[in-house]
Formats: structure tokens, C-alpha cells, sequence
């Protein structure tokens, strides 16, 4: 695993985009994989700033996000749909037609989990996925648990991640109670991955990433199988 400490959360998130960067001038037409939450958010930014520079192309990239809540309507503001779009897609060149988030309104959500891993599959894996983690080690939304669903699935969200994410929401009662996420199988049919993290609360879980051990209750950990992960982190997360 390649790691990158930064002195703060804006060095973070201009190494990321930096890398993300030299994927899309290297394959226009590339596959990037997204992430929602703080992390990213100035990630973005970067990105937005350098497509407005003439930096970088969005033209012909395609994008599949993590995860989205369940249930929950696009035009929802606490959606990750509606997140990408405020973020990212309305801000770029992206045509939308090419970006996919896991659709919160399916009426079978089993169903659109398959469709969603096969459309992965059918567009060849992703050449670059961003991540985030929760407080608890998760990814996407694979939370903690004895075992970890390789394809993309329904999860009931942890207790712990409801109170995390509750501050985005007017209250904890708000938080959709699940999701679909993308599965470890899935995140790792991308070739390459930048693990973001920033934030004394997640000294936990990247210290049991750096353990090389693997545990099911530190989801992050299963990433130490993957041949091309960087993890970009500010200095506090290590100490
Ligand atoms: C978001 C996602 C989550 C977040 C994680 C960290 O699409 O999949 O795993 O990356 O919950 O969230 P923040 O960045 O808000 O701390």
C-alpha cells in the first residue's frame, strides 16, 4: 500500500485529485468510481477547478458512485444522487447520462443491487475508486460484521453510522435505516483506489488497516488484499 501523508484536509484532497487527474488525461473515456460524505467534498472541488483550467475532460468519463441511501427519492437533498450532482456533475462537462448512483426509488432493490453489479462488470471495472471510511472501518456502506458481501446488496446501516451521518439530517429519526451499496467484490473490480482519510475519530480504524490483519469488524482491512491501493491521509489520522 503506497501512503501519502498530508499536513491537512486541503493537501489531501489536492494529492487526491492529482492522481485522479493523471487517470482521466492517461484514458479520457475512463471509469471513475465515487464517493459521497465530507471527505471527498474538496476532492471534488479540485476537480471542478482544474476542469474549468481546461486541466481535465469530463467528456467521456463514466462514473458509478459507492452507494446510495434506501429508500430515498433523487431530489431528496440528503440523497448521494442529489450530493454528486451539487458537488461534482453539475459543475463539469460530465454528460449525466454516463454517471450512475444506485437508484434509491427501486421499487426491488435486490433487483436493482444485480442490475447495478452487472453494469459495473459490463463496463469493464473501474479504472480509479475514491473511499472514504466511516468512524467503524466501513466502506461504502459495508459495515462491520462476521461476514462481507462481495456483490453489490442491500445493508441495514449500524447504529453507529445512523449517529455519524444523523448531522447531515434535521434528526437521527431522519437517517434512511438502509442502503444499497456497492460489496467488497465490487470495489475491488476497480484497478487502482484512493483511500482518503482525515480525522483524529478515524485513528482506529486506519490503525487496524495498517495492522495487516484482515477483520470482518474493520471492513477497510479486507482492502490489504488489493494490489494498487493509496492511501491519502492527513498526519492526525497516523499519531
Ligand atoms: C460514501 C460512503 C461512506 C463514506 C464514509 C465516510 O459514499 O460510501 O463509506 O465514505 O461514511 O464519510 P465522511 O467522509 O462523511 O466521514
Amino acid at each position: 500500500m503506497n501512503i501519502i501523508v498530508c499536513k491537512n484536509y486541503d493537501e489531501m484532497s489536492l494529492r487526491s485529485a492529482e492522481i485522479m487527474a493523471e487517470v482521466i488525461k492517461g484514458k479520457p473515456a475512463c471509469v471513475l468510481g465515487m464517493a459521497t460524505g465530507s471527505t471527498p467534498i474538496g476532492l471534488y472541488r479540485n476537480l471542478i477547478r482544474m476542469n474549468k483550467a481546461g486541466e481535465i475532460s469530463f467528456k467521456d468519463v463514466t462514473t458509478v458512485n459507492l452507494d446510495e441511501y434506501y429508500p430515498i427519492a433523487p431530489t431528496n437533498d440528503q440523497s448521494y444522487r442529489y450530493f454528486m450532482n451539487e458537488q461534482l456533475f453539475d459543475h463539469v462537462d460530465i454528460d449525466k447520462a454516463k454517471t450512475s448512483v444506485p437508484d434509491g426509488t427501486a421499487a426491488d432493490p435486490e433487483a436493482e443491487c444485480r442490475r447495478y453489479e452487472e453494469m459495473i462488470s459490463l463496463l469493464g471495472g473501474i479504472d480509479v475508486q475514491i473511499l472514504g471510511i466511516g468512524r467503524n472501518g466501513h466502506i461504502g456502506f459495508n459495515e462491520p460484521d462476521a461476514k462481507l458481501i462481495l456483490d453489490t446488496h442491500v445493508t441495514d446501516l449500524t447504529a453507529s453510522t445512523i449517529e455519524a451521518n444523523s448531522r447531515f439530517f434535521a434528526s437521527e429519526a431522519d437517517v434512511p435505516r438502509r442502503a444499497l451499496t456497492m460489496g467488497i467484490g465490487s470495489i475491488f473490480k476497480a484497478r487502482k483506489i484512493i483511500l482518503m482519510v482525515s480525522g483524529a475519530e478515524k485513528k482506529a480504524a486506519v490503525s487496524a488497516l495498517l495492522s495487516r490483519t484482515l477483520d470482518t469488524n474493520f471492513p477497510l482491512t479486507m482492502l490489504n488484499l488489493h494490489p494498487d491501493v493509496t492511501l491519502v491521509c492527513t498526519a492526525d489520522v497516523l499519531d
